[in-house]
């Protein structure tokens, strides 16, 4: 019956066992994760904020306890000054990656763990120097969604301060599985097509409501133990066997109307109710679907929702490979039934043709180049057919820039 926390807690116990080495193709990154801070001591030379101060602007989903939930969580600040520090709580996961930047600049990483304050900005770091003179804004993102932090505190210079960040005006959600959080990509959640996507608007505020292993349907997967995202959208934890250990069944609940309401939610889902153990007969799937919709759609009724459609295995047959298509008609019904609506506010947005072969990894995932190519067309999408400018701030993806190095062959 508890299949799916087992599941769960196994790929967990792999990916801590792996060492920091990025293996790409088989040879190790140099200097996979740039930008290492060192812990450091707060003193009288220091201002520091409480967790739940109003100048940090939380993203994504975090728990009443300041905890990191889901997929690339994070939060922003506007600070003064030349130096800052975030301190950790105790539910702060062992060696947790986040990463971090200031205004649009290149993303740089840092190892966390519980209980330390680490120094992110001033002497000894990578921002040693400031690139303007003025306020900054600092941004950190969690990429493991395996594991996560706690936000005990943010620190200035005693004679500095924070203030709280712009907001933009539009929001989007993405909601999924393993496919969505970058499951087996290069750095998580940093490097699936849902953060891509998110950095490619640029102008948005978002959150990536994904976990691998999260199914659609409510109390069918896994034995018929397990919740769908229509329950667990209203939770602040996830899925996994890290907010299980805290919460077990009970977990916090999470008011959607609390905070600004999306424009924009893009649904990728079917993957883990398609696969064995929980093969979710079709007829269950396509009721399940048009519920979270509804579901949605009462929340936050001016919302327009994508759902994607979702791609199978690559079968070689012949000279070719094969795509297959999961739920394909289910989700063509789901659109169906919203199609004849007052105002549109259901899309359809067909993966197909996108992805080849080789686009996806030997754990069954799209590599990294896989999760730009999906970006790269949905954010066209959005711009076609909802107007939307792409307005990038900064890198997209971390650690892309592969060029030729040979010239005469
Ligand atoms: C830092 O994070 C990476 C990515 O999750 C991980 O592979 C590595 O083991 C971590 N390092 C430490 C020292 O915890």
């Amino acid at each position: 019956m508890w299949f799916a926390p087992l599941v769960l807690t196994t790929l967990l116990s792999w990916s801590l066992s792996v060492s920091a080495t990025i293996l790409q193709n088989g040879q190790p990154r140099d200097d996979p994760y740039p930008g290492q801070v060192s812990t450091i001591k707060l003193d009288n030379s220091w201002r520091s904020y409480d967790a739940d101060a109003p100048e940090i602007a939380y993203k994504g989903r975090w728990d009443s306890k300041h905890i990191s939930w889901w997929s690339a969580p994070g939060f922003k600040v506007k600070f003064s000054g030349s130096k800052l520090a975030i301190s950790f709580g105790e539910h702060t996961s062992e060696g947790t990656l986040v990463a971090y930047r200031i205004g649009a600049l290149d993303w740089l990483f840092s190892n966390v763990t519980a209980d330390a304050t680490y120094q992110f900005i001033g002497p000894g770091t990578e921002y040693e120097e400031l690139p303007t003179d003025g306020d900054h804004v600092f941004e950190l993102r969690v990429t493991n969604w395996g594991r996560g932090v706690q936000i005990a505190g943010v620190s200035v210079d005693v004679d500095d301060h924070l203030t709280q960040p712009p907001t933009y005006k539009k929001k989007v959600e993405i909601i999924g599985g393993s496919l969505t959080g970058g499951q087996y990509a290069t750095y998580e959640t940093l490097s699936s097509w849902a953060f891509v996507y998110a950095q490619g608007l640029g102008n948005v505020e978002f959150g990536i409501t994904a976990y691998p292993g999260a199914c659609l349907s409510d109390m069918q997967c896994y034995g018929g133990g397990v919740h769908g995202m229509i329950w667990y959208w209203h939770h602040a934890s996830d899925p996994g066997s890290r907010a299980r250990e805290m919460y077990d069944h009970d977990p916090e609940e999470w008011d959607v109307t609390a905070e600004q309401p999306a424009d924009l939610v893009i649904i990728q889902m079917g993957g883990n109710d398609h696969r064995s153990p929980n093969e979710i007969p079709g007829e269950n799937f396509y009721q399940g679907y048009i519920e979270l919709i509804e579901n949605i759609h009462h929340h936050w009724p001016d919302a327009s929702i994508v759902i994607m459609t979702q791609w199978g295995f690559w079968n070689l047959k012949g000279d070719e490979y094969v795509q297959s298509v999961i739920y394909e008609e289910e989700i063509q019904r789901v659109y169906e039934h919203f199609k004849d609506r007052k105002w549109r506010f259901v899309y359809l947005f067909h993966t197909d043709g996108i992805l080849s072969h080789n686009d996806i990894n030997p754990k069954n995932h799209p590599t990294d180049v896989g999760h730009i190519k999906i970006a790269s067309h949905m954010l066209q999408w959005t711009n076609l057919m909802l107007g939307w400018e792409l307005k990038p701030r900064g890198e997209m993806q971390h650690g892309t820039l592969y060029w030729n190095n040979m010239e005469n062959y």
